[in-house]
């Protein structure tokens, strides 16, 4: 008898060793948000809005918000958050925005692995306070140390080859196609192959579950699918990230090289780029392809040999990210809640990007049209190591101001610009008043570079493209993707 209980004990032990991360959701996140649930003074309303949002998707919520106000929502396990719909300068200002507690508990229980106590195997940029991050910034440069200058040629020959080896002639799911080109780079970046089929069917639960977190029922069966999965997701990763050891060619072979990320860490940094690469990019070229065979965007200018194709080209590129921008919202936590005459507490923050970049007051009267020439004098907006003198921007509160060393002109191979974004020496960013597509100050994407590369072999590839997008049957689907609704029965035929 005494045998078979030590025999059961063990067995149990080791059903808490294996299933931490989802016995510490059952028993621990999930009464949390039934006590949230509980608590709430009005229910009602939180069903409304949540049902409001599954008919209409995050965006189309954001639209009926009123141009230049503040509306309060409902975030589940937070007190309550605050979507700004309106020119904030002090967007980015981490003494009063912060990065922790910035992603809700849902999708941090879909990326990252907990102990039975809820402690996480590792942190990630994405959601580390500025405070945290090492002495300026610090942890922003180990992060961008593989997307330095150096390394971006190497990125952009992959990015090149495998798109003319794979947007030919034939019809394709335009969907199918887009998720399949940006998951193949994701893994091609990162990891130096592409993805296979089960990277590629594990990143699509992933992706399932970003797309229907946010409304109906809160633990969903994609989202409880990806929880499910993500040991399997994150064992395979951490094999491959063992695997590949220390290589040039690809990110995280550098992170490696570099030493100061260890392998879980990787992991998350690899997990949410999910998000940078495969979302962002499908968001981008999605629409990018509809503009065009819609006339609302030109083509690419030539590339030519000569300072002013370049800037043409650069031009075209950021009005690209500009108009299309395809990250439409940032979230936050609110740092200090006393200085919003609030209770103590966890507040969600949501700054929306996309209206800040369609304002008239920053962009003209056509800021809702496609016009490379309104970036005409982007020189005039650009940081780099040489321009940077050290003054911080962002109404005084840059990240980088004085107390965080600032780099007096640069001290490569990392400077801060003006207004306080992390940079690779060699690299400028576009500060212009309102151009947020990437973010800004020390919080601004460091994927940006990368972004701006792919953006550009995608549109020299499809530039010489005879191509035509038309519904498949035509049969319409309407498809949820991550912030609004698209077309999922478009049809692209290309013809040469
Ligand atoms: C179309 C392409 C992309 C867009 C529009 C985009 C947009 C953004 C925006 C708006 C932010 C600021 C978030 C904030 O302030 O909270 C951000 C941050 C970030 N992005 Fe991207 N992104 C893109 C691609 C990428 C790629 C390719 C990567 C990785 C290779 C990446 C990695 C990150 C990371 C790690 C952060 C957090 C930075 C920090 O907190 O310091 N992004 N991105």
């Amino acid at each position: 008898m005494k045998q078979i209980l030590i025999i059961i004990f063990l067995i149990l032990l080791y059903i808490f060793f294996i299933y931490q991360h989802e016995i510490f959701i059952l028993t621990t996140n999930i009464p949390k948000l039934l006590i949230w649930s509980y608590q709430l003074k009005d229910k009602k309303a939180f069903k409304k809005s949540r049902n409001l949002i599954e008919k209409t998707g995050m965006q189309g919520y954001f639209n009926s918000i009123q141009d230049n106000h503040i509306k309060k929502y409902f975030a589940p396990f937070y007190k309550h958050g605050y979507n700004i719909k309106k020119w904030d300068p002090n967007i980015t200002d981490y003494k009063l925005y912060d990065k922790k507690n910035s992603i809700s508990e849902l999708i941090n229980n879909f990326t990252t692995l907990t102990n039975i106590f809820g402690q996480w195997k590792a942190d990630s940029l994405f959601r580390t306070s500025y405070e945290k991050r090492g002495e300026d910034n610090k942890l922003k440069e180990y992060y961008l140390y593989p997307l330095s200058k150096e390394y971006l040629p190497n990125y952009r020959n992959v990015i090149k080859n495998y798109l003319e080896d794979t947007i030919t002639t034939g019809n394709h799911i335009l969907l199918d196609l887009i998720h399949k080109i940006t998951l193949d780079l994701l893994y091609l970046l990162h990891f130096g192959v592409k993805a296979s089929e089960k990277d590629y069917e594990e990143c699509i639960y992933f992706i399932d579950a970003v797309r229907h977190y946010y409304y109906g029922d809160i633990y969903n069966e994609h989202v409880i699918r990806q929880i499910l999965n993500l040991k399997h997701f994150h064992r395979r990763h951490i094999d491959y990230i063992e695997e590949l050891g220390i290589r040039e060619n690809c990110i995280v072979g550098l992170w490696l090289k570099q030493g100061n990320l260890n392998k879980e860490q990787i992991f998350i940094e690899f997990i949410h780029n999910i998000l940078g690469v495969s979302i962002n990019w499908s968001n981008l070229t999605y629409t990018y392809l509809l503009k065009l065979t819609n006339n609302k965007v030109s083509r690419i200018p030539d590339k030519e040999e000569s300072n002013d194709s370049n800037m043409e080209r650069q031009k075209y590129i950021y009005e690209c990210f500009r108009f299309i921008c395809p990250a439409t919202i940032i979230g936050s936590s609110l740092k200090d809640p006393s200085m919003w005459g609030l209770k103590k507490g966890k507040y969600q923050i949501v700054h929306d990007l996309k209206y800040i970049t369609r304002l008239k007051e920053f962009f003209g009267e056509d800021a809702g049209k496609f016009n490379p020439q309104r970036f005409d004098k982007y020189h005039d907006n650009i940081s780099t190591e040489n321009t940077n003198n050290g003054e911080s921007g962002n109404n005084g509160e840059s990240a980088n101001k004085g107390e965080s060393g600032n780099n007096e002109g640069g001290k490569c191979p990392f400077y801060n610009s003006k207004k306080g974004a992390k940079v690779p020496c060699g690299l400028n960013v576009n500060e212009k008043k309102g151009y947020v597509p990437f973010g800004e100050g020390y919080r601004r994407c460091p994927g940006e570079f990368l972004s701006m590369i792919f953006m550009e072999e995608f549109a020299d590839i499809i530039k010489y493209k005879d191509f035509t997008i038309s519904l498949k049957d035509n049969k319409s689907v309407r498809y949820r993707y991550i912030w609004d609704f698209i077309e999922g029965n478009y049809e692209i035929t290309i013809r040469n």
